[in-house]
């Protein structure tokens, strides 16, 4: 922090907010808020106006476990090195309008005349790095639900633990301030688990942070009974593995069962190494509950347009770019992407840095050529388009749709909302799209068209080429971007033009370039293959397949898959005068607007 501090190319803003982040790669504006310090940067921290203020707050950095003054300093090594004042407590905006600290500030550093300011500032990157905060076990009604003075979190013993904290680094038993002479940790408390109001996921944090507890622990206090309810450790790396063998040397016990807090912090539990069906009872002067973490990224993707997980941790833009967003310019580091320990947070910014260095070695950003283009003759300005984007990159300006071009990916979702066709990718339009159908379907008879995505499915048609893998002759490939870019008026084409069969191939879920853009894509063809149910055509002559690039055999097996599939001719024409039909009834419709 001390070094972030000094640095000539770094500026520190504390007490300020994100208001509003506007623009794109390389031009972004970025509105703060910034709050008053009542403290100019004169103050040269001698602690005279501490001594003298005596109105007195909980202090939420050490878990309200002890008080601080109006006056203060956030910990002790915050940066830069000067109090602040809390405006919500300091009784100068009461009525007593009170003025000891600045009758005592030689250096005349007190300024209450200050007020929020708001500041533009135009930035070409930014990355994302607001961590998490732990959960909140208040009526975990298993765990003590507060009820027991004795019962603690990790945080409030990390806090305890520290030379700096509420207790001066002893650790005591907050209901008598003594020693305590056992010690039970409970893991994965709020964590790791599906009830309501709980976390799915695991904190990666616990299992070490306790395990490196216990020992600090048994350093100070060697005969301190310590017990840990897990629910299977989960310390990974050499480093971690290590302390956790040096706690079952120290006779840290390790019990894999989840108890329960009653009555004077007996703990109610079963060994499965002993007895599982026996449940054991035993008291502990202190509990310490090891809970789990919350993402604090909601703000952050608001601002940003960056898509957050499930589980409400920024999306990261694909796994081959880890700490990269969906959107241009936009980066993350740290536990905001997913629950991460302190190693991974330092190796995830420098990768930040890099990224963002990237945009600085050169005065011109390069765009990619294929990029969603607006017919503004077409375009009605019904905002479709805009909603299904997922990277922000349309906006509606005078009833049309506009394209910020740095932002947007190429990747076709958005034809697929345009009821008009006033929407198109570049170097992969309709037209184009449609002339490829034309020559691939020249003969339809016995053809397998397979619309295949650039960056997994197409790449692994192309590993069985390379591969010498043989398959059907009657295959005609054809290249989107994503799946999500093959429309189904493509693909009703492609049957009005006598395709006997049309297979649909992208990356698996999970690993789509485009966010999760490939779960459009499937429920746009089991709805079509629905249709074709209804319209008496056999459903399986559309087929969609998750082909990796990696997949060269797979691709192989898909098509000759396909390729066994009996399609009479009857059923072809069929289909291709239904598909005609529709076709017609859509430039009709064209042409009436
Ligand atoms: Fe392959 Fe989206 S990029 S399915």
């Amino acid at each position: 922090m001390v070094d972030v501090g000094r640095h000539p190319n770094i500026e520190l803003l504390t007490m300020s907010e994100v208001v509003e982040v506007k623009g794109y790669v390389g031009s972004f504006e970025v509105t703060l808020r910034k709050h008053p310090k009542y403290v100019t940067e004169d103050c040269t921290f001698c602690g005279e106006c501490l001594e003298r203020c005596n109105v007195f707050t909980e202090d939420d950095f050490n878990e309200n476990r002890a008080l601080r003054k109006a006056i203060y300093t956030p910990f002790l090594q915050s940066v830069p090195r000067q109090y602040v004042i809390d405006d919500k407590v300091c009784i100068h905006f009461s009525e007593e309008a009170c003025q000891k600290c600045v009758e005592d500030c030689k250096k005349h550093a007190i300024d209450f005349s200050q007020v929020v300011e708001e500041e533009t500032v135009h930035v070409g990157a930014i990355i994302g790095a607001t961590g998490i905060r732990p959960y909140d076990p208040t009526g975990l009604y298993g765990y003590g639900d507060s009820r027991f003075p004795d019962v603690i979190t990790s945080m409030e013993l990390e806090r305890m633990m520290s030379p700096e904290g509420p207790t001066k680094g002893e650790v005591v038993r907050p209901s008598t301030g003594q020693t305590p002479g056992s010690v039970a940790f409970i893991q994965c408390v709020g964590s790791r688990s599906e009830k309501e109001g709980q976390l799915s996921y695991c904190s990666k944090l616990c299992c070490p942070n306790t395990v490196k507890n216990t020992l600090l622990l048994k350093e100070r206090f060697p005969e301190l009974e310590i017990f840990v309810f897990h629910n299977g450790i989960r310390t990974s790396g050499n480093r971690q593995e290590k302390i956790f063998l040096e706690a079952r040397r120290e006779r840290v016990v390790f019990v894999n069962s989840f108890p329960e807090i009653t009555q004077g912090h007996a703990l109610t539990f079963s060994d499965p190494m002993l007895d599982h069906d026996r449940l054991m009872k035993k008291q502990f002067d202190l509990v310490v509950l090891a809970v789990g973490v919350v993402p604090t990224a909601v703000e952050l993707s608001g601002f940003l347009s960056v898509p957050l997980g499930k589980r409400g941790f920024v999306k990261e833009d694909n796994q081959l770019s880890p700490t990269s967003t969906p959107t241009k310019g936009v980066y993350f580091a740290g536990a905001v992407g997913s629950p991460a320990d302190i190693k991974q947070c330092i190796e995830q910014a420098g990768s930040a840095a890099m990224q963002v260095s990237k945009h600085f070695h050169r005065d011109t950003a390069e765009l990619s050529p294929v990029i969603a283009k607006v017919n503004i003759e077409e375009c009605t300005g019904c905002g479709k388009c805009s909603k299904q984007c997922l990277f922000g990159a349309i906006r509606i300006e005078d009833k049309v749709a506009s394209i910020t071009e740095a932002v947007c990916r190429g990747c076709g979702n958005c034809v697929n909302s345009c009821e008009f066709d006033a929407i198109s990718i570049s170097n992969y339009a309709e037209k184009q799209m449609k002339a490829q159908l034309r020559a691939a379907l020249h003969q339809p008879e016995e053809k397998i068209i397979v619309f295949a995505c650039h960056w997994c499915s197409y790449a692994g048609a192309d590993f069985a080429g390379t591969s010498r893998l043989q398959y059907s002759t009657n295959a005609r490939i054809i290249k989107t971007m994503c799946s999500c870019g093959v429309t189904v008026d493509l693909i009703k084409y492609a049957f009005a033009l006598g395709a006997p069969k049309v297979i649909v191939s992208g990356c698996h879920p999970g690993d789509c370039h485009y966010l999760d853009n490939n779960m459009f894509t499937k429920k746009r063809v089991t709805k079509l293959k629905e249709g074709l149910m209804s319209k008496g055509i056999n459903p399986e002559r559309l087929m969609l397949e998750w082909v990796s690039a990696s997949e060269g055999q797979r691709f192989v097996e898909v098509v000759q898959k396909m390729e066994q599939l009996r399609v009479d001719e009857d059923e072809i024409e069929m289909t291709k005068m239904i598909f005609s039909e529709t076709s017609k009834r859509k430039s009709r419709k064209r042409v009436r607007k």
